[in-house]
């Protein structure tokens, strides 16, 4: 009876946080520019424009911005850039070649001059600063057309406002996507389309092809069903010779200067050279009226399906649709974490928060119903860009607060192993690419079992997947960033780990990262193994200490000794490696995105193990205070890490965890300390307020976490406790519960430091220990629960009990360590 009432007044709850408008808190500009203002480089790469959560359509502006070396285009929008069409599918905080940007339309305001097949001629600046709030963009253009967005699932709606009642054309161009311009091997191209004007002219359908992009896929067919709401006064399709200059099998010509356009009448397709589609339509104001709106939806099944999204999804009202969507934030984002939000409310904290909910939910992008590659009951996902960002803490959020949306994400994985044989690390474009280390997605499967997620998900199937990602090596896919091995999916260097236990950095490029990761996907396996297969868990157990084989106890930087390093097939190490500095910490190169120094902190299933390593309790506890020190980094970090100086770069995400490693020691004031320190540093309600792209979110979510004064560990169902940023937290979980955290005595304005814990309370019992399981006091993660933080000055030891676990604790007897 009693649970039974809980229950009831949980969901009370819910409803109560529905009717605030937290959508109001929202900065969609946190992460768009980088260091320099007015430019793009550095910053968060992230979408602006309309979109719902998880949203198949994104709708928003692609632009051009130079100089070149200042701009990145892979979310579209950048600060200054000319706008060259205003397309329905992005990404959203994405390093490397830019995907997507297409179908677009671009409204015009004359014709003279144009060329329709030269963006630029048309393209334009905007005047004045662009608004955006959560389902809403507006822009002006230098011609005085103004430009509404909106979105909803499959289908965006645009509406323009012209300066003038006679010159009034909409260009819908098939060839447009977002450009690499920088790049060609890993930049999209055109591989053709086709596009019909209905007979009444106000509609049109077709689809546009376009391949390759970051992950080297193979052409993406996106299926448009257009409507305008004025009949046009005159539509013409139209073709012309396909000249750019990538894609060098898919055109026509090589350098000829652009050509103009042919116009073919109600209908125009590529035929066999690809050549670029399109159609104009223009009205010339005998109706009266300067506005013009038009629904778009598309589908990658079928035209009638994209028709039928537009036709459903939305109304002809700009307001309306971003009302829809703002409303769908407000119910499924946003008020899953509520606080206060009263005038006496810290605003800035507000717009922290829920602009960081924000930008973790925009990609992957749902698309159920919409798999072209094979039919399945089970739902679709795209646009996992990538595991390797994801897999640190974001999905052990979504576990919590997206239970719905995560539990389908899952299947969705498991489906693609099932169809074509391998769980992608990262996704898009329905193809999986690029692997940057480890078999990330094993992480994920691993870290949601050990929470006990079952639903609808097939186990048998989740340990077959990762199980085959242990065991067989992918194919060889020729990626010209590395020679080496597959880039694709699967684990390329288990030629390596499987004789040797650790990746060789003879025969394997990015040894040391690699041997990490390896390390913990294949304790995730041996999780997923425990119930699924447990034959096989002491095998992957084994194999997870791999790390150690790695560690060269008589590496020395900086005056403390003991790395992993990059070690040779014959057993050797490679002694004059730099630990701090990683080079270019690229593809090629011996650690990815992190140095010796940073990856020696990365093991997250035997922080015990590493350690003793280090030399023990004092001297990890050194090292560690060591990495937090200013200007010690040895390595630019450009665009991953703005303005940082430490040798952790809490800006990328292989040391998320490192600031939370103190706990390990009982001294979890320091973690405190430290992670509230790096937040305050770098993140902020402004354009440059995050350290670097956002990663689909995945620093964002780091935020989140920090302000919820928790840490999960991945692969684990433990959970760090920290130091929240709000004296009263509701947290919905498992759909309908409520975790709440409380926080008495928090006192940390303007440069107070009351935010130490002083005790702390799981579900009204004390508790001993800086960390909890999932299912501890009676589930509380489960069916929720309360967490009492008890906050104050001092900086205290308070926990008395156990160190957080070292699950997949192993010794491997490497001499001298
Ligand atoms: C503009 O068009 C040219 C070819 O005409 C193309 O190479 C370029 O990528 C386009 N730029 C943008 C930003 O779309
Ligand atoms: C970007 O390129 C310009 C020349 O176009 C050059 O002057 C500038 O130094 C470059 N900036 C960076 C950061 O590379
Ligand atoms: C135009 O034609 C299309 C397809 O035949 C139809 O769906 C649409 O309703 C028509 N629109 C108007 C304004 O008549
Ligand atoms: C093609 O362009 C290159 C570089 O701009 C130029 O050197 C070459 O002469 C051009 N070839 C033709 C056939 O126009
Ligand atoms: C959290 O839930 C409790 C219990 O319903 C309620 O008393 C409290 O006001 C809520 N706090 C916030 C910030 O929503
Ligand atoms: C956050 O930044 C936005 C954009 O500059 C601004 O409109 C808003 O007022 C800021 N919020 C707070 C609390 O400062
Ligand atoms: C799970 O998948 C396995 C292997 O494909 C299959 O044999 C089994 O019937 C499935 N279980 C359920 C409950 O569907
Ligand atoms: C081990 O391999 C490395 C890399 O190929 C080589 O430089 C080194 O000389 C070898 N050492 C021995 C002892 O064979
Ligand atoms: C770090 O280096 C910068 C630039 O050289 C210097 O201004 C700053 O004082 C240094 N900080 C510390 C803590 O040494
Ligand atoms: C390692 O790189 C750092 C930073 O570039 C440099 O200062 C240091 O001298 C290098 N150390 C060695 C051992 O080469
Ligand atoms: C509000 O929060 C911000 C961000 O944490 C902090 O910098 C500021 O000091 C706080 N303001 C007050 C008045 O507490």
């Amino acid at each position: 009876m009693l649970s039974l009432l809980l229950v009831v007044l949980a969901s009370v709850v819910a409803i109560e946080g529905q009717d605030v408008d937290y959508a109001q808190f929202v900065n969609p500009f946190i992460g768009s520019e980088g260091a320099i203002p007015g430019y793009a480089y550095g910053g968060g790469d992230i979408f602006i424009g309309g979109a719902v959560p998880f949203g198949m359509v994104k709708l928003g502006l692609d632009t051009y911005e130079e100089p070149l070396n200042q701009s990145a285009l892979n979310g579209g929008w950048t600060p200054q850039g000319h706008v060259t069409g205003i397309s329905l599918m992005h990404e959203s905080g994405t390093g490397g070649g830019a995907k997507y940007g297409f179908p677009s339309q671009m409204p015009l305001a004359s014709l003279e001059g144009v060329n329709l097949l030269d963006n630029l001629t048309y393209w334009q600046d905007r005047v004045g600063d662009d608004v955006a709030s959560v389902g809403y963009f507006k822009t002006e253009f230098e011609s005085g057309v103004q430009v509404e967005l909106s979105a909803s699932r499959h289908a965006g709606l645009y509406h323009y406002t012209y300066p003038s009642r006679d010159g009034k054309h909409v260009l819908v161009d098939f060839s447009h996507y977002l450009p690499h311009p920088t790049r060609s091997w890993d930049s999209q191209f055109y591989t053709g389309g086709e596009i019909e004007i209905q007979p009444n002219s106000s509609t049109y359908t077709g689809y546009t092809s376009i391949a390759n992009g970051w992950c080297l896929g193979p052409p993406v067919t996106v299926y448009v069903c257009g409507e305008f709401d004025t009949p046009p006064d005159e539509a013409r399709a139209f073709k012309g010779k396909n000249t750019f200059p990538v894609g060098r099998h898919f055109r026509s010509y090589n350098n000829a200067t652009t050509p103009e356009p042919t116009y073919t009448g109600s209908s125009a397709r590529s035929g066999p050279q690809s050549d670029r589609v399109g159609a104009i339509f223009s009205w010339n104001g005998a109706d009266g009226t300067a506005e013009i709106k038009s629904r778009v939806g598309i589908s990658f099944m079928s035209i009638d399906k994209a028709c039928a999204y537009k036709n459903e999804e939305l109304s002809w009202s700009i307001e309306e649709t971003a009302q829809a969507a703002r409303a769908e934030w407000n119910r499924d984002v946003f008020s899953k974490i509520r606080v206060d939000t009263s005038e006496k409310a810290n605003k800035t904290r507000l717009a922290l928060l829920y602009s960081s909910l924000y930008f973790m939910h925009l990609i992957p992008s749902e698309r159920v119903g919409e798999n072209p590659l094979w039919e399945s009951d089970e739902p679709y996902w795209d646009d996992f860009y990538t595991m390797w960002d994801l897999f640190r803490n974001q999905v052990s959020l979504w576990h919590l607060i997206q239970p719905t949306y995560y539990e389908s994400m899952l299947r969705a994985l498991i489906d693609m192993y099932k169809h074509e044989g391998f769980l992608p690390d990262g996704r898009s474009g329905n193809y999986n690419g690029l692997v940057q280390g480890g078999s990330n997605a094993d992480n994920v499967l691993a870290d949601a079992y050990m929470k006990g997620l079952r639903g609808g998900i097939n186990w048998t199937e989740g340990y077959a997947a990762v199980k085959k990602n242990a065991e067989v090596l992918p194919f060889f896919d020729q990626n010209p960033v590395d020679p080496q091995g597959s880039l694709k999916e699967g684990r390329s260097a288990l030629d390596d780990w499987l004789p040797l236990g650790y990746v060789s950095a003879d025969r394997n490029s990015r040894a040391v990262s690699k041997t990490v990761e390896y390390s913990l996907n294949d304790f995730a396996v041996s999780q997923i193994a425990k119930g699924e297969a447990p034959g096989d868990q002491e095998l992957y157990l084994r194999r997870s200490a791999g790390w150690q084989l790695s560690w060269d106890p008589e590496a020395t930087s900086r005056g403390f000794s003991g790395f992993v390093m990059p070690r040779y097939a014959n057993g050797t190490f490679h002694k004059t490696y730099n630990i701090t500095n990683c080079g270019d910490c690229n593809w090629e190169d011996e650690s990815y995105e992190g140095t010796a120094f940073e990856y020696s902190f990365v093991i997250p299933h035997d922080v015990s193990r590493m350690i003793a390593l280090m030399g023990g309790p004092q001297h990890f506890e050194s090292r560690l205070d060591y990495v937090f020190q200013p200007n010690t980094s040895g390595v630019d970090l450009g665009a991953n890490g703005l303005g940082i100086t430490t040798i952790n770069n809490i800006a990328n995400e292989p040391d998320f965890q490192t600031p939370y490693l103190y706990n390990y020691l009982n001294k979890q004031w320091k973690s405190v300390e430290r992670s509230r320190q790096l937040a305050s540093d770098f993140y902020f309600n402004t354009s440059n307020g995050i350290p670097g792209n956002s990663d689909a979110g995945a620093l964002n979510c780091w935020l989140v976490w920090q302000m919820l004064g928790l840490y999960p560990v991945v692969t684990t169902p433990v959970y760090l406790l920290e130091s929240p940023w709000f004296e009263d937290i509701n947290v919905t979980v498992n759909h309908d519960r409520t975790l709440r955290i409380r926080a008495e005595g928090l006192d940390d304005g303007e440069g107070r430091q009351g935010y130490y814990v002083q005790s702390v309370r799981l579900n009204g019992q004390e508790w001993d220990r800086n960390w909890f399981e999932h299912e501890d006091v009676g589930g509380i993660m489960v069916n929720g629960g309360e967490i009492l933080f008890r906050l104050g000055g001092e900086q205290k030891v308070w926990e008395t009990g156990d160190v957080p676990p070292s699950p997949g604790h192993r010794v491997v007897d490497i001499g001298g360590g």
